[in-house]
Parts: C-alpha cells; structure tokens; sequence
C-alpha cells in the first residue's frame, strides 16, 4: 500500500501559565491508502490533537508532515484550507449539522465552498445521502432525525467532496451501541470501497471493525496492532 500521510517525530505543546503540557511528544506514524485505523487511549492521551493535526485544523509545534509527499509546512493556510476541503472528510461525536437545515443541504455544504456548480451540488449530495443509506430523508431538518441518522447525514457531508482520508472523532461516541453498530458498518463499506479511515474511539469493539489499532498514553504511541483480517472482512 500507497503511504499517504508521513508524520515523523511530531510534537505538540501548549503553555498554560508557567506550565507546559505536552499534548504530543514525538509521534511517527505512516497512514497508508486503504488504512482503516483505531487509535485509542485515556482521555488527555493526545487522540484529538494528532487528529487535529492530521486533518489540518491544527499545526504542531516541532516535526514534519507530509501528505501525499508534500511537507505541509510550507503551505499557506490558503493551501491548507484546500487539503482540508478536497482530501479530508470530518465527522463529529456531536454530528456538527446546521440546525434548521435540510439534511441536503448540510450535505451541500462543503461544495458550497468548493464552489461546485448547483445542479451538480445537488445531485452529488443526493448521491452521498443514498450512499448512507439516507435516500428517502433529504428534506429532513437534524430535529427530526435519530441520533443514527444524523450521523449519516454528517458522513455523507464528509464524502461528499470524495476526500482521500475520512477522520472521524468519536463517531460513535453519542450513539447506543445497536446504532454504533450500524455506522461502523458504513465505515466498514466506505473502507472496502477504497476510503482510507482513521477514527477514534474509547470502545473495543468499536476499535475491532479497524485493521489496525493504535493505543496512545501521555502524547506517545504506546502501541500500533496490525489485526488479522484484513478491511471489510471483519463482520463476515
Ligand atoms: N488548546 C489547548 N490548550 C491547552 N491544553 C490543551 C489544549 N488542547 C489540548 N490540550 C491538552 O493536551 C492534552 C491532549 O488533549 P487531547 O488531544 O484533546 O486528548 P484526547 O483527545 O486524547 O482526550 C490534554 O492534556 C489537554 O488538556
Ligand atoms: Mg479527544
């Protein structure tokens, strides 16, 4: 496999009065194409920060990044910005939908800004919300969707612009564990269908549909687990 994102030796700090609190402390990590990753560990273990790095929402203050075997520090925000839009896809714990909203055209959204042209805005997002199995729901506000639901809705607005890499932060972590159960098996799909995902979650057997598994404890991989089989194979 492809190696698409190459961090090496990435830290992260934050000073808060006359202390400094190291949220990454020198993590090196390869994230293939076709990657489906786990990464887990106590809470304040770093998860978010490295996610937030990855996905471009966020800078480290020492290492290097490359994706797709560009070093991204010599981007301008400009440049990053569009990484952002064009190559990553984000989902929520808390959904991060537009209320008052179709869930079309949350799903709308990010080629709004991409600048897609209308018909073509819509009928990707229609695309999208079929994808996620939400074909007949398209004119559905979040208040009037499950917890399940909104979730898709999100999923379909994080491949809507067809990213290299969905990033997901505790996708599951509002949802029962039946509904759970389901939005991993999205993943599962979207995974077999060539997306490379990286997702964090505090649950094991949210953890066990990944084919790899990372534990992190104190801004550190502790550990990176290859599983078995590999991607889509798990749930058969
Ligand atoms: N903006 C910030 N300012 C100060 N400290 C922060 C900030 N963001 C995160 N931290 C600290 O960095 C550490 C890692 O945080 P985070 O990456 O959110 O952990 P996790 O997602 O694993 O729970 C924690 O100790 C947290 O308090
Ligand atoms: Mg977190």
């Amino acid at each position: 496999m492809n190696t698409m994102i190459r961090l090496r030796d990435l830290t992260k700090r934050y000073q808060t009065g006359d202390q400094e609190i190291r949220a990454l402390d020198g993590v090196s990590l390869d994230i293939a194409d076709g990657d489906f990753i786990a990464i887990m560990g106590a809470s304040g273990s770093g998860k978010s920060t490295l996610m937030n790095i990855v996905g471009c929402l966020d800078t480290p203050s020492s290492g290097s990044y490359e994706f797709e075997g560009l070093p991204l520090d010599r981007y301008d925000d400009d440049a990053l910005a569009q990484i952002r839009n064009q190559k990553i896809g984000f989902v929520f714990q808390s959904f991060n939908l537009l209320p008052r909203t179709s869930a079309l055209e949350n799903v709308e959204l990010p080629m709004l800004y991409a600048g897609v042209p209308p018909a073509e805005r819509k009928r990707r997002a229609l695309e999208s919300l079929q994808k996620v199995g939400l074909g007949d729901r398209t004119e559905h506000k979040p208040n009037e969707l499950s917890g399940g639901q909104q979730q898709r809705v999100s999923i379909a607005r994080a491949i809507v612009n067809r990213p290299k890499i969905l990033l997901a932060d505790e996708p599951t972590g509002a949802l029962d564990s039946r509904t759970s159960e389901e939005i991993m098996a999205l993943f599962t799909e979207l995974n077999r269908l060539g997306m490379t995902v990286v997702l964090i979650t505090h649950e094991r057997e949210v953890a066990e549909y990944a084919h790899r598994i990372i534990r992190f404890r104190d801004g550190r991989i502790l550990s990176d687990d290859l599983r078995g089989a590999p991607s889509g194979q798990i749930l058969a």
